[in-house]
């Protein structure tokens, strides 16, 4: 998650038991400087060529944008050994697939230390390109419901996860596909498990812990969601034209808080206005009028808790939902 990870999140999401991947899209080689020396540190018994736990998030249209940046940026996080680079949002990823794999730091690095590479989708279209033609490690199966950017045509979560799931062999060749939007508990991560996902994506939970880069403002907008009903979060470009970042591929748009940002835009507002109302609002910490990444799992979230505690929560709710459930089978 551009803007809601950096490596202490990713470190402790790894150190708590799952995968913690850093969103680097806006990120530069300075900070990533600072990321790897933190990220060494946070795991000092790792064994030498091991990689890195950690993973690396790009936004494919932001490396077209400035692709010789972007390559420098891929390059470093392949050097320092992570294990994973994940991509999503692009009209050309398979290039960006191909440079990872193909890349003169790749071939300088271990072969232990060479990145899996995840890609995000959001159709099943995507998914088996991905799968069959740029023979990705893992494919994230991204729904409706996901918090940030996604298609603005894609189904839920279960849907998409279950067509995709259908559409790939089941022979053992397809790539490990991993469920991502709308997750808040242990329980959903469970349904997704027993759908037949190989893991679980959660992203807006994280968002509300300590360790988050979210405001405190941004986090008390993401808890008043809970009581805000049905229509707290919104798929739209309304947020990006107040950022000035609507420039996404064609079917993305972003889920966020439904605030008075979006009733602007729908009221014809001209955005200049609104990015100029926008900037204010988050100067002074006017959660009404900010821009606040969230998915629909955010109405079952009602704490702000530090990441391990959410990870064991996760994980005792997962097990004993998956025990509850083999009770099914003897009734
Ligand atoms: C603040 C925020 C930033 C995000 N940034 C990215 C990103 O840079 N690249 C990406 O592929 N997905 C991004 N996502 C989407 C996540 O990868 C993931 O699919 C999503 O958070 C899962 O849904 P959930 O938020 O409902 O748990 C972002 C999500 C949020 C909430």
């Amino acid at each position: 998650m551009a803007l809601g990870t950096n490596a202490q999140t990713a470190v402790e999401v790894t150190r708590s038991g799952g995968f913690g991947f850093v969103g680097a899209a806006l990120s530069t080689p300075e900070i990533l400087k600072q990321d790897f020396a933190f990220i060494r540190t946070s795991f000092p018994n790792l064994e030498p060529n091991k990689p890195l736990p950690v993973g690396y998030g790009f936004v494919g249209w932001l490396l077209d944008k400035n692709e010789e940046a972007g390559k420098r940026m891929i390059d470093i996080v392949i050097e320092n050994g992570v294990q994973a680079i994940w991509l999503a949002f692009g009209n050309d990823i398979g290039r960006w697939v191909d440079y990872v794999r193909s890349s003169p730091a790749n071939a300088r690095a271990h072969r232990d230390r060479r990145p899996l590479i995840f890609v995000q989708v959001t159709s099943v279209e995507e998914a088996l390109v991905a799968a069959n033609e740029w023979k990705v490690d893992v494919i994230v199966a991204q729904g409706t419901e996901a918090g940030g950017h996604g298609g603005s045509a894609t189904p839920s979560t279960f849907v998409l996860l279950s067509e995709i799931l259908a559409a790939l062999p089941q022979d053992g060749t397809a790539p490990p596909v991993i469920a991502a939007g709308g997750m808040a508990n242990g329980t959903q991560v469970a349904a997704y498990l027993t759908l037949g996902a190989a893991g679980a994506v959660l992203g807006t939970r994280f968002l509300l812990t300590p360790e988050s880069p979210y405001t405190d403002a941004q986090k008390a907008a993401l808890l008043a969601a809970r009581t805000a009903g049905p229509c707290a979060t919104v798929r739209t470009l309304a947020l990006d034209y107040a950022g000035d970042t609507a420039y996404w591929p064609v079917h993305i748009n972003g889920r966020g808080i439904r605030n008075k940002i979006v009733d602007d835009v729908e009221a014809g507002v001209d955005h200049a206005t609104v990015q100029a109302r926008c900037k204010v609002a988050t100067e002074v910490g006017d959660q009404s009028y900010m821009i606040v990444w969230a998915g629909q799992g955010v109405a079952l979230m009602n704490e702000i808790k530090p990441i391990k505690d959410v990870m064991a929560e996760l994980h005792a709710d997962l097990v004993k939902q998956l025990q509850k459930s083999q009770r099914l089978l003897k009734d």
